[in-house]
């Protein structure tokens, strides 16, 4: 039930702190030490390549999850939008494993992939927020979300924790593979959740900014690097999926490349800086644009902020970024959509499951 919320929106994104100190629980031991499932950790150790197949957010999340397997597991990954992957599979590794990663478990399109995947007698774990449903149930393995059923067809909760189950098993994969994390992954999604509480308490602040850039727009871009790349992708498919409002997210160095030719008068470029060796680059493309005529708006971190930022998020590990730099982006969104009209919870065309390919 929504309670005294207005839309289960506003009430899945508020519930994204708890959602964090739940993983956090479920995967701990007695000992307080995050744990896997051993036959996991042995798919994960035995594989050469391990590739994620997704759709919409959670194609966004497995883009954020490439980087952690990668870059704590020393595992290469490859990630796929499902719909794609079916029609025209790429050449796989030798040991290829699997991962899908869906809120209900009930997307057509990944259950595709799926199916060919067991025919090629390859392994598969299924990330997903509903235990018993069809992706988790027809995998060898199942990893839950824990965030508790998500209603409004924008998924808010589910990515975040989407995130945050990749981090875990990137993390625990490492240390059985012997390899040095260097932080302690425990202790940092927890300041993880505190800080999300903060910026929850911060909603009249992204109601401002919704106003102010857009009200009235007609369009807006996302742009960032890295990490901040992949969540300007999610902050677009948010707010296109429920203001209508015509959005898109673009790796900074991309926009002279093309994109750039779009900015006009007064276009809102929303541009996130949460990374400290791409924080120059992507502030040189926020002037390339606003010399063209664009309002920026950036969102950095703490850390990284200077006078002309918009909104700074607080400080968390720099590999963990996303889990927050999102929720401005998510409130944003809800709060365009508001200002417009536009019926939150359940956008025109689009359904919360989508079950047909
Ligand atoms: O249930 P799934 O995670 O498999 O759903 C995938 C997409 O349909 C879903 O994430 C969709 O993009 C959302 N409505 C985005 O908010």
């Amino acid at each position: 039930e929504k309670g005294t919320y207005p839309h289960y929106m506003l009430k899945e994104i508020d519930e994204q702190p708890l959602v964090m100190r739940k993983i956090i629980q479920a995967y701990q031991n007695d000992q307080n030490e995050l744990t896997i499932d051993a036959d996991i950790l042995a798919a994960m150790d035995q594989s050469d390549r391990v590739y994620i197949v997704a759709c919409g957010t959670s194609y966004h999340a497995g883009l954020v999850g490439k980087q952690f397997i990668e870059k704590l597991a020393g595992v290469p990954v490859e990630v796929h939008v499902a719909s794609e992957f079916v029609y025209n599979m790429p050449l796989l590794s030798e040991k290829p494993l699997f991962i899908f990663i869906s809120q209900s478990g009930e997307t057509a399109d990944s259950r595709a992939v799926l199916v060919e995947v067991k025919k090629l007698g390859h392994k598969a774990l299924t990330i997903t927020n509903v235990p018993g449903s069809t992706l988790s149930r027809e995998a060898d393995y199942t990893l839950l979300l824990h965030a508790g059923p998500e209603i409004a067809v924008a998924s808010t909760k589910a990515y975040t924790a989407q995130i945050a189950v990749l981090s875990i098993l990137s993390a625990v994969t490492a240390k059985a593979k012997g390899r040095e994390l260097g932080f302690d992954l425990v202790t940092e999604l927890g300041i993880v959740a505190t800080a999300m509480e903060a910026l929850c308490d911060q909603k009249e602040e992204m109601e401002e900014i919704a106003r102010e850039f857009l009200a009235t727009t007609r369009n807006c871009f996302f742009i960032g690097r890295s990490l901040d790349y992949y969540v300007g992708l999610e902050g677009a498919l948010k707010l296109k999926e429920i203001s209508y409002i015509q959005a898109e997210g673009f790796a900074g160095g991309e926009l002279k490349h093309g994109t750039i030719a779009l900015i006009e008068e007064g276009t809102p470029v929303i541009a996130l800086s949460t990374q400290e060796n791409v924080d120059l680059s992507i502030r040189g493309n926020v002037k390339e644009v606003a010399a063209r005529g664009a309002n920026p708006c950036i969102i950095s971190m703490k850390g990284l902020e200077t006078e002309e930022d918009r909104f700074v998020l607080p400080a968390v590990h720099e590999i963990l970024t996303p889990l927050v730099s999102v929720i401005p982006l998510q409130l944003i969104s809800y709060y365009a959509a508001l200002h417009r009209d536009c019926d939150v919870d359940k956008p025109r065309n689009l359904a919360k499951s989508v079950t047909v390919e």
